[in-house]
């Protein structure tokens, strides 16, 4: 489904007066393969290069040296027409609703812009566009008398369904998610995290799942590869990794953390309660 090949990704260096500093190497021989239908975790401290290689997976920078291929197809040569179709077909949810959400913009607008930036591809008219609004806000767990509101009359947790209910709005076979409960409160991160799971299984999607939280990833994930400096030190299932980690990093990380029954819980021993009574 997704290939990353040997990735690459260097940041210029800043500007310090007219020269430039040292680049920052973000991402370094990065090779990970995710498969249709999988919850695929990426896990590293914060400055480890996790939302560069989202941003590159999407073509929001472009990767220094390797290869990205979705379904098959290499993404940095796709033309810009072909690469905007297979960006209806992966999309991102970020980690902080309040600020990826335009505050001017009512929920059917926000909802229904992927829809209208795709409609080359989507082919629905405006009529078409609201009652598709109508049924993604009822997947997310919101209803009719949201959908003229603004993300400001909103909680956190229900700005954040409202960003995955954008983000599924092109019936995308892949979601990218960044962080995606990590700005919320430990009882609004289980329900959500919960949602995310049912559309996993119900929508057959595939996610890129990243968090630094131990916990997150273990509930919602299959795979996971730990990333520490940009370059991956260790891949494989969950539950080989974290009950049986190979690298000195995975067994630092997990020491690192309060564990319940051998499991790293991170901030989340909350979390982990709030998961298993839901
Ligand atoms: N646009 C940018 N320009 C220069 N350096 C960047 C840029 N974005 C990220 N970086 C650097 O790349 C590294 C990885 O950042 P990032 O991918 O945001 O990490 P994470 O998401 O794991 O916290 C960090 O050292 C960060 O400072
Ligand atoms: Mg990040």
């Amino acid at each position: 489904m997704l290939k990353i090949e040997d990735v690459d990704k260097a940041y210029p260096g800043q500007r310090r007066g007219w020269r430039r500093g040292e680049p920052v190497q973000a991402l370094q021989a990065v090779s990970l393969e995710i498969t249709r239908g999988e919850s695929f975790g990426l896990v590293g401290e914060s400055g480890s290069g996790k939302s560069t290689l989202a941003r590159c997976i999407l073509q929001l920078e472009p990767v220094s040296a390797g290869r990205i291929l979705f379904e098959g197809e290499d993404l940095s040569r796709l033309s810009p027409a072909a690469m905007r179709r297979a960006r209806s077909r992966i999309q991102m949810v970020f980690q902080d609703p309040q600020a990826s959400l335009n505050p001017r913009m009512s929920v059917h607008d926000i909802v229904t812009e992927p829809l209208v930036i795709h409609r080359d591809v989507m082919g629905l008219g405006a009529r078409q566009r609201t009652e598709r609004a109508l049924e993604l806000l009822q997947l997310v767990g919101l209803g009719e008398q949201h959908l003229f509101r603004k993300p400001h009359e909103f909680s956190g947790g229900q700005r954040q369904r409202i960003g995955i209910a954008r983000a599924l709005a092109t019936s995308p076979s892949m979601l990218l998610l960044d962080e995606p409960t990590s700005a919320l409160d430990v009882s609004v991160q289980a329900q959500v995290l919960n949602l995310l799971h049912d559309l996993q299984q119900r929508l057959s999607l595939t996610y890129l799942f990243i968090s630094h939280d131990l916990a997150v990833i273990r509930y919602m994930c299959d795979r996971v590869a730990l990333i520490h400096h940009g370059r991956l030190v260790e891949q494989g299932a969950c539950q080989q990794v974290f009950e049986a980690p190979r690298s000195d990093y995975a067994r630092e990380l997990l020491a690192a953390v309060p564990s319940i029954e051998g499991i790293g819980v991170g901030a989340g021993a909350g979390l982990s309660t709030a998961l298993r009574l839901s």
